[in-house]
């Protein structure tokens, strides 16, 4: 298939162009480079020994969509472009709504003129709020405390609506729990602008020396020991599921919760790092970051089931090549 990637520059979106080129796809990747750079499409290509077909632009012009559309016969759309920082989405929330929702109408506007029947979407276990774990598919979503969250479970509306109303369209929200980790390789991976805000980040950034000690938020949940606890799952993993989503999208609006199945708190992820490198990680505790809660994991039976697809590579694997990662990209 001839596959649309929507932010295939950026960390989730560059792992899976590497996978669907791998799996025998053709890629177009469109990224406006907001939170991404040019030199990942080369990687990829590198790593795939495959080229790739790559647009500069803003997915929420629509006339720039169209030129895309036109130039090319796709089969389907994966759509990761959007802004993605939870505490930013507080502070601008209507460049939150506007760039996420106006990205999700655009792109699927277009698969409705030029006839495109599959669609895939970047969704997140931030949707299931305050739910009972383990998170499953069929929970009613409840209010998230943050915009971010608010424009992942309007776009899945819009979608969900778009597909009833067209039965053409066939969609998958893919809900994903904590990706972290980079390719193999160390060639390409997650580099967070400034101070990273998530935890696997953080830590290769105090073990480079980039930063001083971790603060971990909290040790007062009730969880295993005091920490937060969430599915962490390899971002190949991940990339990999979007793959099967395609193979196997049918008629309507499927859901599926990509993760590993298996919670791990902060201490462990520490001490499973600590494990994997062979270094110690300095920390304190501090108080809990607001707006967290206790626990975040998936029930990964239905992607599992309707997907053939489940994650393969540990905790130790997503430390080692996180790890990799840092030491071999340059600022
Ligand atoms: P990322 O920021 O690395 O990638 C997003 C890419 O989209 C970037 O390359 C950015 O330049 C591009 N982009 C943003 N707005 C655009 C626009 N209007 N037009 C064109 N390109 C645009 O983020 P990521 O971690 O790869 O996340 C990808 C998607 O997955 C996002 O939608 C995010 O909300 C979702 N998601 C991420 C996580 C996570 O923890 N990383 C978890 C759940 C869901
Ligand atoms: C993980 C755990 C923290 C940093 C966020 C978004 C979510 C999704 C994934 C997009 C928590 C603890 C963290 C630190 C710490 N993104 N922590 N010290 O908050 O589960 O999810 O990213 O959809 O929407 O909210 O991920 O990596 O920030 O935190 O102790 O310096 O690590 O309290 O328990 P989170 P995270």
């Amino acid at each position: 298939m001839q596959i649309l990637v929507a932010g295939g520059a950026g960390y989730i979106g560059s792992h899976t162009c590497t996978a669907l080129l791998e799996a025998g796809h053709r890629v177009i990747a469109a990224d406006n480079l907001c939170n991404s750079k040019a030199e990942t499409i080369i990687k990829v290509e590198h790593i795939a020994g495959k080229d790739m077909v790559f647009y500069e632009i803003d997915v929420t012009d629509t006339a720039s969509v169209d030129t895309v559309f036109a130039n090319h016969e796709i089969d389907g759309v994966i759509h990761f472009a959007g802004f993605k920082a939870v505490g930013e989405s507080v502070e601008k929330p209507l460049d939150y709504y506007y760039n996420n929702i106006v990205s999700t109408m655009v792109l699927s506007r277009a698969c409705m003129k030029y006839g495109v029947g599959k669609f895939v979407f970047s969704s997140s276990a931030t949707v299931y709020g305050e739910n009972q774990v383990p998170f499953v598919e069929t929970m009613d979503l409840l209010p998230t405390t943050n915009p971010y969250g608010e424009t992942k479970a309007v776009s899945e509306r819009i979608l969900t609506d778009a597909a009833r109303a067209n039965p053409g369209f066939k969609v998958s929200l893919l809900r994903y729990f904590n990706p972290v980790g980079a390719h193999e390789s160390g060639l390409i991976g997650e580099s967070p602008n400034g101070i990273p805000n998530n935890l696997m980040p953080f830590i290769t950034q105090v073990v480079k020396g980039k930063l001083d000690r971790l603060q971990i938020f909290g040790n007062d949940y009730p969880t295993i020991d005091g920490t937060g606890v969430r599915d962490y799952i390899h971002v190949m993993d991940l990339a990999e599921g979007h793959v099967s989503a395609l193979d196997h999208l049918t008629e309507g609006v499927h859901i599926y919760n990509l993760g590993t199945g298996q919670g791990t708190s902060v201490l462990q992820l520490v001490r499973a790092f600590e494990e994997a490198i062979g270094v110690e990680v300095p920390f304190e505790i501090v108080t809990r970051r607001p707006g967290d809660i206790a626990e975040c994991y998936a029930d990964v039976s239905k992607a599992q089931e309707e997907l053939g697809w489940t994650a393969r590579r540990d905790i130790i694997a997503m430390c080692r090549d996180a790890w990799r990662f840092e030491n071999s990209y340059s600022d």
